[in-house]
């Protein structure tokens, strides 16, 4: 079937078409146009996401990725503006094109949320085709299932759940850090989350810490990873906060804090050497501008060392306690290099299989929408449009 996914939870307005097959058993597609369109340039000067100019954005761009995405399908632009009747009598030959519509309803920003749901009831209706209410997160974890180049795809006579499942999927996102035991596609727990920040928030508020532009993630990573080609080691320690735990929780706002304390610390001591010891240097501003560059790349790569420890290490743990047999990774922040890299190494050494979505999947997009909407199609079926919600805080 077709699957027409919409996503705008959040900074991006994205629609995919996906085909997809074999259930929940072997469920398998086929990526036939993937459009996201990016509002990190209106969001940036605030330094994060605004709801409301997102909402905006959202409303302006979603008739035109929607063109694109139906040209890019081959399906024909003239489809965004024709409703079911009228395919019908102009198409004799040709069935509707699209089977069915997936569209996020949560978690995200509300406003944001809202604008795609509507937009996704008003095609539903025209084109007389059923919907879903996908979950953005249970999206991350499906992305897994598009990788081109999965293994999974290979099991051609066997249930390749039989061997996937229990699994752990940690997911890592800028609202979201989560670890999910899953028995099936569907069948999911949530196991360990955050108390606090999210791991990409911590990314994105120590970026600003250090004066570098929003989202902070890929601006930090470049950081860590210029360090570490130089071998440069920081000479000072950040925490691993909850590292030694027994539960599967974590926390990012000490680690965050613990930076920005560093950092003050940094910039008096050298305020008193340049100036003298009662002299202030004004605001976040003025800091920020002050770092050299190598003192930049120390506390990128100590703070990155200090997230990934603190992730590797609870991942690890909820590997053990599930007996599972694959770890899944999903969520913005799995775009990192390193991470990647480290969690990888975790699975090889925990004997599993890990599975990381392909780096243009890692952050958000319209086609894992899709690819968690089939699946939830195949099991209980379609939503009433009319039931449909936002839920900026729905859980998995
Ligand atoms: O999943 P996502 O696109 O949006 C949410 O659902 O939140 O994740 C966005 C987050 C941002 O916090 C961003 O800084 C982070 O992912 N991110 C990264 C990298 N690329 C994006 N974090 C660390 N390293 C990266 N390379
Ligand atoms: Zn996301």
């Amino acid at each position: 079937m077709l699957i027409l996914g919409i996503e705008t939870s959040c900074d991006e307005t994205a629609i995919s078409i996906v085909e997809a097959k074999g259930g929940l058993d072997k469920p398998t597609f086929r990526v036939l146009s993937h459009i996201v369109h990016s509002q990190i340039k209106e969001h940036e000067e605030f330094g994060g996401v605004v709801p409301n100019i997102a909402k905006r954005e959202h409303q302006k761009y979603l008739p035109i990725v929607l063109e694109k995405a139906l040209e890019e399908a081959g399906i024909g632009g003239e489809l965004s503006i024709m409703n079911h009747e009228l395919w019908m009598e102009k198409n004799v030959d040709k069935s509707f094109p699209i089977d069915l519509i997936a569209v996020t309803v949560g978690p995200g920003l509300e406003p944001a949320l809202w604008t795609g749901i509507e937009f996704a009831k008003d095609l539903s209706k025209k084109w007389q085709i059923p919907i879903v209410g996908a979950n953005h997160m249970e999206g991350h974890i499906a992305s897994v299932l598009l990788n081109k180049t999965e293994e999974m795809t290979n099991h051609k006579s066997q249930n390749p759940n039989s061997i996937i499942f229990p699994a752990v999927a940690l997911l890592i996102s800028g609202g979201h850090t989560e670890l999910v035991r899953l028995d099936s596609w569907t069948k999911k727990e949530k196991i360990g989350q955050t108390l606090d920040d999210a791991v990409g928030e911590a990314y994105d508020k120590v970026a600003r810490m250090l004066g570098l532009s929003y989202p902070g993630g890929p601006e930090i990573s470049k950081l860590a990873n210029e360090a570490r080609e130089k071998g440069i080691e920081a000479n000072f320690k950040f925490p691993r906060p909850m590292m030694h735990s027994k539960d599967l929780n974590f926390s990012f706002s000490g680690l965050k804090t613990a930076v920005l304390y560093y950092l003050r610390d940094r910039e008096k001591k050298v305020a008193e050497r340049t100036s003298g010891p009662d002299e202030s240097r004004g605001g976040q501003e003025s800091k920020v501008t002050f770092f050299s560059l190598e003192l930049k790349q120390k506390v990128a790569y100590e703070f990155e060392e200090a997230v990934t420890e603190v992730l590797v290490s609870k991942t690890k743990k909820a590997l053990e306690q599930t007996n599972a047999k694959t770890l899944i990774v999903g969520g913005g922040v799995i775009a990192n290099k390193y991470l990647r890299l480290k969690l990888q190494t975790l699975g090889d050494e925990c004997g599993v299989k890990t599975l990381i979505p392909e780096k243009m999947l890692t952050t958000d997009n319209a086609t894992m929408i899709a690819a968690t909407g089939y699946l939830q199609y195949v099991e209980q079926g379609a939503n009433n449009a009319d039931d449909l919600k936002a839920n900026g805080n729905q859980s998995i």
